[in-house]
C-alpha cells in the first residue's frame, strides 16, 4: 500500500509536529452518538465536517468513514476523513488496530500522502481513555496494512508495472504528544511484525536454515545483539539429536540459532528465553504428508519467525532493561535414504530416549534440543516457546485463539496481560500427568506421537514437558491456527500475519 509510513519528525513544541505545509488529509474521530468534539468543531470553520456527519451514511460505527471537503482559506485540509470509533460506552483502544487498517486502505485510494491525525480529541472525551494505547493501536494497523512483500520481492517480469511500482510514502503528523508517542511505538512494532512476515512468506528454496541464520546474524549486527549459530559437526558434538535427525534427509542442513539481547549492567540476571520452531519446510518426512497437506508448509517456520520478529522489536522498540535470549531451532523435514524413520529410537542431550512413531511430529523433536540447551546454559527466568506444532489445535480452536499450556500462574498472568495489550489471543489447554503418561513408549522413555489419535495438541505439549527442567516456568504456544490470514480483512491481507511478534514483545515489556 505504502512504501513507508512515518511520523513526521517533530521538534519538541506541539504546534511544530505537523507535516510541512497544508495537510492533504485530516482524520477526525466520531462515536455512534454522532457528537463532534469541541476541538474538531473549532476546526470546522465552514461547517462542512458537521454537514458530512449529518448525512445518513455517517453512522460512527467502528471503521465507517465519511469525507468532507472544506473550502476557504481557513480549511484545515483538502480532505477531512471522519472515522467511526464505534459505541462510546464500549470503546477499546485495540479497536484502532482494525481502524488503522481500514484507514490505510482508504488513504491508498485517495492518494493522500500527508495526513494529520486528530483522533485524540474524540478519544479524550471518554473518561480514563488511554490515548497512548489508542495511538499505538492505530500505528500498528497502519503499519501492518502497508506491508508490501507480496507485491514486490518475488514478482518478476510478468507482473504488471502497477504491481511492482514504487508505492507512495505516507507522512503522518499528530499534535497530541501521548497519541504521537503511541503511534511511533505502534509503527515500530508493525515494522517488526512485517519483518517476520517477510521471512514467513519467503519460499523454502530460498529460506533455508542457513538463510535464516544469516538473517539472524545480520539483525544482530544491525541492532547490537549477539548471535551464535550451532551447525554442522558442532550440532552432533552438542548432541542436538532432534535437529540432527529431523534435518538429516535434506541438503539444507539444520542449525540452532541463538540470539541474545543484553542491556548494559544486566549481564548475570536470569534471562527470559524465547524458543521458536523454525521448520523451513515440513514434508512430513517418511510419514509423508498426503494430498494437499504439504502446501503452505513453508510457513512451518512461523514460530521462529515470530521469535525473530519479537527480537527485532525488543532491540529496536521495546528496549527492555532485562536480558532476553532467543533460540530458533531450524531444519527442513525432508525425505531421502538418509531420513530418520518411524521406529527409530533417538537419545536426547538430557538422556531422554524417544521412539519415533511418526516423522511428521518433528517440531517437538527440534524444540526439545533448544529447551534442554536453554535450561542448561542460560538458567532461564522463564521460557516461552512458539510453534506451528499441530493441525489438531486448528480443529480445537480455529483461527481465533492460539493454544497455550502454562502451569505457572505468574507467567500465565504476564502472558494474559500481553494478550490484552497486543490483541493476540490464546486459550489455555490442560496439562496433566495422564497426558504425560500417554506419551510413554513400550521400548524407549517416550514416543514422539501416540498413534491413538487422542488430544494431539496436548500430546505435543506433554512431549515438550519432558525437556524443560523442573522449576523453570514454561509456556508453550501452538500457533498452527493463527499464523496465516485466509482473507483480506482489517489490518491484515491474505497470507502471513506475523502472529506472536506483538504478544512476545509485550510479554517481554511487562
Ligand atoms: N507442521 C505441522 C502442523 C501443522 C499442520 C501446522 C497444519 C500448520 C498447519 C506438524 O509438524 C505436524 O505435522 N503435526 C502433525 C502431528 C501428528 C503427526 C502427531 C499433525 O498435526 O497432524
Ligand atoms: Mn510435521
Ligand atoms: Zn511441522
Amino acid at each position: 500500500m505504502f512504501n513507508s509510513v512515518k511520523l513526521a519528525p517533530s521538534r519538541t513544541s506541539r504546534s511544530s509536529r505537523r507535516a510541512a505545509g497544508k495537510s492533504e488529509a485530516l482524520v477526525v474521530g466520531l462515536f455512534t452518538d454522532k457528537k463532534l468534539d469541541a476541538a474538531v468543531r473549532a476546526l470546522d470553520k465552514d461547517r462542512s465536517i458537521a454537514a458530512a456527519v449529518d448525512r445518513d451514511e455517517c453512522t460512527g460505527d467502528s471503521g465507517r468513514m465519511v469525507e468532507a471537503f472544506p473550502s476557504g482559506a481557513s480549511a484545515p485540509a483538502r480532505r477531512v476523513i471522519v472515522v467511526g470509533l464505534g459505541k462510546r460506552e464500549s470503546f477499546k483502544p485495540g479497536s484502532l488496530r482494525t481502524i488503522g487498517g481500514l484507514l490505510g486502505r482508504r488513504l491508498a485510494v485517495t492518494k493522500d500522502q500527508k495526513v494529520t491525525l486528530h483522533l485524540h480529541s474524540a478519544i479524550e472525551t471518554i473518561k480514563d481513555a488511554d490515548t497512548e494505547a489508542s495511538g499505538r493501536a492505530l500505528g500498528e494497523g497502519l503499519g501492518l496494512i502497508s506491508w508490501n512483500f507480496l507485491s514486490t520481492r518475488f514478482r518478476g517480469s510478468a507482473s504488471a508495472d502497477k504491481t511492482k511500482a514504487r508505492k507512495p510514502d505516507l507522512s503522518l503528523s499528530c499534535a497530541d504528544d501521548a497519541f504521537a508517542a503511541g503511534l511511533e511505538y505502534g509503527l515500530g512494532l508493525a515494522g517488526s511484525v512485517n519483518f517476520a512476515r517477510d521471512f514467513s512468506e519467503t519460499p523454502p528454496n530460498v529460506a533455508t536454515p542457513a538463510y535464516i541464520a544469516d538473517m539472524a546474524r545480520k539483525l544482530a549486527r544491525q541492532t547490537g545483539m549477539k548471535c551464535t549459530v550451532i551447525e554442522g559437526d558442532a550440532l552432533v558434538r552438542e548432541r542436538m539429536t532432534g535437529l540432527v535427525n529431523v534435518g538429516q534427509a535434506s541438503e539444507n542442513k539444520p542449525c540452532l540459532i541463538r540470539l541474545e539481547y543484553a542491556p548494559r549492567g544486566k549481564g548475570s540476571a536470569r534471562p527470559v528465553v524465547l524458543v521458536g520452531k523454525t521448520m523451513t519446510y515440513d514434508t512430513g518426512g517418511l510419514s509423508l504428508k498426503i494430498s494437499n497437506g504439504m502446501v503452505g508448509m513453508k510457513r512451518d517456520k512461523d514460530g521462529g519467525c515470530a521469535v525473530l520478529g519479537a527480537m527485532h522489536a525488543i532491540a529496536t522498540v521495546v528496549k527492555p532493561s532485562k536480558r532476553v535470549v532467543a533460540y530458533l531451532a531450524a531444519a527442513e523435514n525432508s525425505i531421502s535414504d538418509e531420513a530418520y524413520r518411524p521406529d527409530d529410537v533417538i537419545t536426547f542431550r538430557n538422556g531422554v530416549t524417544v521412539e519415533v512413531t511418526n516423522t511428521d511430529a518433528e517440531g517437538r523433536l527440534v524444540l526439545a534440543d533448544a529447551l534442554i540447551y536453554a535450561c542448561e546454559k542460560d538458567k532461564p527466568a522463564c521460557i516461552v516457546d512458539m510453534a506451528t506444532l499441530t493441525g489438531g489445535v486448528i480443529t480445537a480452536l480455529g483461527s481465533s485463539f492460539a493454544g497455550l499450556w502454562c502451569e505457572d500462574d505468574k507467567l500465565r498472568g504476564r502472558l494474559a496481560q500481553a494478550m490484552e495489550s497486543s490483541g493476540e489471543r490464546w486459550w489455555r489447554l490442560p496439562m496433566d500427568q495422564e497426558y504425560r503418561d500417554m506419551m510413554k513408549s513400550p521400548i524407549a522413555d517416550i514416543l514422539n506421537s501416540n498413534p491413538n489419535r487422542k488430544a494431539h495438541p496436548i500430546q505435543g505439549a506433554a512431549f515438550l514437558s519432558y525437556f524443560v527442567e523442573s522449576g523453570v516456568p514454561w509456556a508453550h504456544v501452538d500457533i498452527a491456527g493463527m499464523h496465516t490470514s485466509d482473507s483480506d480483512s482489517g489490518c491484515f491481507v491474505r497470507g502471513s500475519n506475523g502472529w506472536g511478534v506483538r504478544l512476545l514483545a509485550d510479554f517481554v515489556a511487562t
